[in-house]
């Protein structure tokens, strides 16, 4: 057993028993349940492998137990597993590799269903009439809810046209509108709002008082039917008769043939599940011949006859209370959604951006609407639809104003390109945008020059520019809002600080159009000084590799500005590093004037390449070791030279030590 393994089981466990903890004591989830069930994959899957490992605390031996306690357990006849989940289409297609392997030469027909997001339940009929509701509990046995059971009114208290016996699985639900009814109501008498229609729907069916569960209007779907004697040699036969007996049958169903028609229906609902009256957080994906089924088997946790392809990223229904206007440092004009709050991915979501102005007009998003909202891994919120049906009457679609929402000046849209953009440079948004950018981490590094301070600063005119920042003074800025005598100082060291900060970060501050960190830095490298680069024509800049025609005329433009060498004027007035330290214009120099020898073997070059590369860094290579030797660069089984080498006390770099000082990585 090799130690990395139990590391990792441990790790998971810690980390998934934390996340259910958050999840279901505290109501806040700090992942999103791709992320969870990922992890708990990758833990089953260790510890399938090393059965010998599984720690007693192991949430995989939960099965995700709902036992309250406060009803009777029941056993269930059959145990009531739970499904493998994905969220990709390749183990959809290993899932029917797999069956297609186990049941060799055999054609596989599939059912594709809706997986409903509600909760798990099973009723047993004998003699026609309903006996039992039970929960899905820990999979073995549940409990035992059948007054709580009987208040759902699509649930048959008697088969119909039939006395016979059977157990039916399913699933309840609430419906988007009932669940907002429910909050709507909570919220009028102050009680704390439900989260989702799941949650609630699991908590009504475990009040006592089977009154209050009939106020929640759950429904139910069936899914599944087992008689003692079968009936169909077809799932799709089990959901016909179901549907006969009485019992509602999600009639979105689908005939699959191929793993393509699954992904094909997948797709589909990925799309669609918004239009539908209750949520779905994927499809189950069933094998049709019950023979089939029979044959392929159960694991103890799961059928291998089906398999749950999940959608991926998490959505959640709020109002769009307003669209707002905000103005980036390039003056491009972006559409923001102010939202009622909501909780999404464990966090709670009150602005998205709905990108521009086309994308508005396409969707035809308006103020008030009730609106989708979507996180994928860890990317911003973004507005993905409007639920039409539940657009309030009186609204109107969004107009996007002519001038500049800030400084009012005409807005001009590019024919290229589909940003609307402010082109005044004065205007004081662009100017806000521009310093937090000078101000930010990967630029000068400003400590405490965040959001507020700047746009006081902008606001009470004592800045101008990213060059009035040096000649800023502690009394001034301890009289702005929120700041004394300490928040000042500490401002204006946090300036002084950053006049330290290399040539290429300066450039990158500037916030040039199309001037990113990295390009900041091959330019300084290359020119190694805003003197020399400001010289240099628009076509000696695209001359160099990486450096395109976009990216040179718009440095071209920048440094000819008038205002912009007055900014530039400034920052070198107060001392900032406006070339590099070692460059010229030629390139590094690192071993400029020393005297090099190279002994043993490199990897990355042959004896001779070595030499050439000390030549090309300025230094002048020699092949013995003698007192006028400056550095000698040891290879693997360097013999004499390297002795002689620390007898004379000589400066001895090793082959990566040697790349890095030359900067060949
Ligand atoms: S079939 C062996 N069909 O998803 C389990 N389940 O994680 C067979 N669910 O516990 C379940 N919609 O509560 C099936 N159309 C559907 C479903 C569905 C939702 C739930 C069910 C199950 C869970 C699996």
């Amino acid at each position: 057993m090799s130690e990395q393994v139990d590391t990792r089981i441990e790790r998971l466990v810690r980390e998934l028993n934390e996340h259910n903890y958050r999840y279901f004591v505290l109501g806040a989830p700090a992942v999103s349940d791709e992320v969870f069930d990922r992890l708990m994959a990758e833990l089953a899957e260790l510890e399938a492998a090393h059965p010998d490992r599984v720690p007693p605390d192991s949430p995989t031996r939960r099965v995700g137990s709902d036992l309250s306690g406060s009803f009777p357990a029941v056993r269930h006849e059959v145990p009531m597993l739970s499904l493998d989940n994905t969220y990709s289409e390749a183990d959809l297609v290993e899932f029917d590799a797999r069956l297609r392997r186990e049941l060799p030469g055999e054609a596989l027909e599939y059912i594709a269903e809706l997986k409903i997001d509600g909760v798990a339940l099973s009723l047993t009929y004998e003699n026609g009439l309903l006996v039992r509701g039970v929960t899905r509990g820990d999979g073995v046995q549940g409990e035992e809810i059948t007054p709580n059971v009987r208040t759902i009114r699509s649930i048959p208290l008697r088969l119909r046209g039939s006395d016979e016996h059977c157990e039916v699985r399913g699933e309840v639900y609430l419906t988007r509108e009932n669940f907002d009814a429910i909050n709507k109501e909570r919220a009028q008498r102050e009680e704390p709002l439900f989260a989702n229609p799941r949650n609630t729907a699991a908590g009504s069916l475990k009040m006592q008082d089977p009154r209050l569960v009939a106020e929640r209007n759950l429904s139910f779907f069936a899914h599944g039917l087992m008689t003692p004697e079968p009936q169909h040699d077809r799932h799709a036969g089990s959901l016909d008769r179901l549907e006969r007996l009485g019992f509602p049958v999600n009639p979105e169903r689908r005939h699959c043939s191929s793993t393509d028609d699954i992904v094909t229906y997948w797709r589909a609902w990925d799309q669609d599940r918004e239009s539908l009256p209750y949520e779905i957080d994927g499809i189950v994906v069933k094998l049709d011949a019950l023979a089939q089924q029979a044959r392929v088997g159960t694991t103890a946790k799961s059928p291998r006859w089906a398999f749950a392809f999940k959608f991926s990223a998490e959505r959640v229904r709020t109002r769009l209370l307003k669209i707002a206007l905000q103005v980036g440092r390039t003056g491009v004009v972006t559409p923001v959604a102010e939202l009622e709050p909501v909780l999404l991915s464990g966090s709670t979501v009150s602005r998205a951006t709905l990108h521009n102005a086309e994308e508005l007009e396409r969707k035809d998003i308006r103020e008030g609407d009730a609106v989708v909202l979507e996180k994928g891994g860890d990317v911003i919120p973004k507005v993905v639809a409007v639920v039409e049906s539940e657009r309030p009457p009186d609204t109107r679609p969004f107009d996007f104003p002519e001038t500049c929402p800030v400084c009012e000046s005409n807005l001009v849209k590019d024919e290229s390109e589909v940003a609307i953009r402010c082109v005044n440079s004065g205007c004081p948004a662009q100017l806000k945008g521009r310093i937090r950018h000078f101000a930010s981490r990967t630029a000068m590094d400003i400590e405490g020059l965040g959001q507020a301070l700047v746009d006081q600063l902008v606001d009470t005119e004592l800045i101008r520019d990213a060059g009035d920042l040096y000649a800023l003074e502690v009394e001034k800025v301890a009289e702005l809002e929120r700041m004394a005598e300490t928040s000042a100082r500490n401002l204006i060291n946090a300036l002084e600080r950053s006049k330290a900060q290399p040539f290429h970060n300066v450039l990158f501050a500037l916030g040039i159009r199309h001037v990113g960190a990295t390009v900041a830095r091959t330019l300084a490298d290359h020119f190694g000084s805003i003197d020399r680069l400001r010289d240099a024509t628009a076509e000696e800049i695209e001359a160099i590799h990486e450096i395109g025609g976009a990216i040179a005329a718009s440095v071209h433009a920048f440094l000819r500005d008038e205002n912009n060498a007055a900014v530039i004027d400034k920052l070198r007035e107060a001392g900032l590093t406006l070339e590099g330290e070692e460059q010229t214009a030629a390139g590094p120099k690192p071993l400029e004037g020393k005297t090099v020898v190279v002994t043993g073997s490199l990897t990355r070059w042959g004896r001779q390449q070595a030499q050439e590369a000390v030549r090309a860094a300025g230094g002048k290579p020699t092949s013995s070791v003698s007192k006028k030797t400056d550095i000698v660069v040891a290879g693997e089984n360097a013999g004499s030279k390297l002795e002689k080498a620390k007898e004379l006390e000589i400066e001895i770099l090793d082959e990566d030590e040697f790349a890095s000082l030359i900067g060949v990585a």
